[in-house]
């Protein structure tokens, strides 16, 4: 249950403050009773919501991705105050949330949507969605490094499923590519540093279907309509109509009209003294 006003802001009706003005107006029906009452509980999903006797869409979906930088949390809000994701994103009616999570010092791929189904196939375990790395670690990454990472790693939650590994430069600080179908906490840093190889960066590059491509990092972007289909079936979803999100208008203060010029005042200054 969510207040009306919230509900019909996220519906990209009007800005909270214009929906409320519309209930306060009494131009707000629920199942077909005019409400008034501010702060007004209503179920989006089950009661019908009409504004001026238009029935209010229910939220379109709509997906975001992110190039995530470093030093950034994957939350909605941090109690502590530090930098999160949602500060990089446009300002939108529809509420994003971030699809899983990166840690503070990774950087890279991450979706947001409002589609809590697609959320939950995305994240659910049984799913094995893939999830590629680039990932810079201190060191060489040996034969014997590299088929561990491929056979699975004893980790203190048990053993990693079986990950494709992928050279990029060998040397003292070496680049590879992993690719893992897993998602538990810190996971790639943790199978790493299980080899005695300390992760310098890690970067997430793709996340099933979808490739970070050439986003510069801090930016976002709006899925394609082909990745947009891709990634709702890669969860055996039917894909709703694609949609973009819904940018609020910006409302202009009204300036007072121009009066034309400001009367001359009448006062004693410079009269010539009869
Ligand atoms: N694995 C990690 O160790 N950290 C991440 O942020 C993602 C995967």
């Amino acid at each position: 249950m969510e207040r009306l006003q919230k509900v019909l802001a996220h519906a990209g009706v009007a800005s909270r403050r214009k929906c409320e003005q519309l209930i306060a107006e009494g131009r707000v029906t629920v199942d077909g009773q005019t409400i008034t009452e501010m702060g007004y509980l209503v179920d989006a999903e089950k009661q019908a919501i009409a504004v001026d006797g238009k029935p209010v869409a229910a939220e379109q979906k709509v997906i975001l991705l992110l190039n995530k930088p470093t030093a950034y949390m994957t939350t909605v809000s941090d109690p502590e105050g530090r930098r999160t994701v949602m500060s990089l994103l446009p300002q939108v009616a529809e509420r994003l949330y971030p699809v899983g999570r990166l840690d503070y010092d990774t950087s890279g791929l991450l979706l947001f949507t409002n589609d809590g189904a697609l959320t939950e196939r995305l994240l659910h375990p049984s799913r094995d969605i893939e999830k590629v790395y680039r990932v810079t670690v201190e060191g060489k990454v040996d034969k014997e490094a590299r088929q561990r990472l491929a056979e699975g790693i004893e980790l203190e939650d048990g053993l990693t499923a079986p990950a494709q590994v992928e050279m990029l430069r060998q040397g003292d600080e070496s680049v590879v590519q992993i690719a893992i179908h897993e998602g538990r906490n810190r996971q790639v840093r943790r199978m790493f540093e299980a080899l005695g190889l300390p992760v310098k960066r890690l970067k997430r590059i793709a996340f099933g279907p979808i490739a970070l491509g050439h986003l510069k990092t801090g930016q976002w972007r709006l899925l394609e309509p082909a990745e947009w289909k891709a990634l709702y079936r890669s969860v055996e979803l039917t894909p709703p109509p694609y949609a973009r999100p819904t940018f609020p208008k910006v409302e202009r203060k009204e300036r007072p009209a121009r009066r034309g010029k400001k009367p001359a005042r009448h006062g004693t200054r410079n009269r010539k003294k009869s």
